[in-house]
């Protein structure tokens, strides 16, 4: 499974790159909001700066703000063209679904946000979406079974050989990480406080203290 960071911010970015992890990053609207990024030439600045810190080969998702597929189509080329690395985010619309339909023939790589239900992930993968993101955590917040979502898609993809990626997304913790692992999903975006948390557990705590001391007993 491939790991990437769900933020505009760029000290995540650098300290999740340096940890050698990570295989890729997504933004959003409200992401780079977060982060007082605002304004076309220094939303498309951030996400050169972005490519930059992850280096080559490594997937920037860059959302489009345009809700019509013409206006989808000029910004996600544009976008296109800042950086190898940059995938056109693209949201689960009915000009969203022509929109990638056109991205795909022009070889253009996508991802589909904002997908709630299989039947929309069966339109994205008949579209020739690159990438898939289902919300998890958001779908847990209405009570619904975010995680079982992952497996069902994960399940018709097997079953019809579609080649999309599901990105497991709106991931809010270490367990979601592991959770959405089992149940098939091909990468996990989430934000640094829950890769980091899948560092810990007490018994590494106490078992390294507990060399450490020995260490320290024979050595003086
Ligand atoms: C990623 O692609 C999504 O935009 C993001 O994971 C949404 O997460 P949230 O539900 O925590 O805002």
């Amino acid at each position: 499974m491939q790991f990437f960071i769900d933020t505009a911010n760029l000290d995540h970015i650098r300290e999740a790159a340096e940890l050698g992890i990570l295989d890729g990053v997504t933004t959003n609207p409200s992401l780079m909001a977060k982060e007082g990024i605002s304004g076309e030439q220094n939303i498309l600045n951030h996400y050169k700066a972005i490519c930059k810190i992850v280096g080559d080969d490594r997937d920037v998702s860059a959302e489009v703000i345009s809700t019509e597929f013409d206006g989808m189509v000029k910004e996600g080329t544009k976008l296109a063209k800042l950086h190898d690395n940059i995938v056109v985010k693209v949201p689960m619309t009915k000009d969203g679904i022509k929109a990638i339909s056109w991205f795909t023939n022009e070889g253009i790589k996508t991802n589909c946000t904002l997908v709630f239900s299989a039947g929309q992930a069966i339109l994205a993968a008949k579209a020739g979406a690159t990438y898939l993101s289902p919300f998890v955590g958001r779908v847990d917040d209405i009570s619904w079974d975010g995680i079982g979502l992952i497996e069902e898609i994960a399940e018709i993809y097997e079953t019809t050989g579609f080649e999309t990626a599901i990105l497991a997304a709106s991931i809010r913790s270490p367990l979601h990480i592991v959770q959405a692992a089992k149940a098939g999903a091909h990468v996990c975006t989430c934000p640094l406080s829950a890769i980091l948390g899948l560092l810990n557990h007490p018994l590494t705590d106490i078992g390294l203290a507990k060399f450490l001391e020995d260490h320290k007993k024979a050595n003086g």
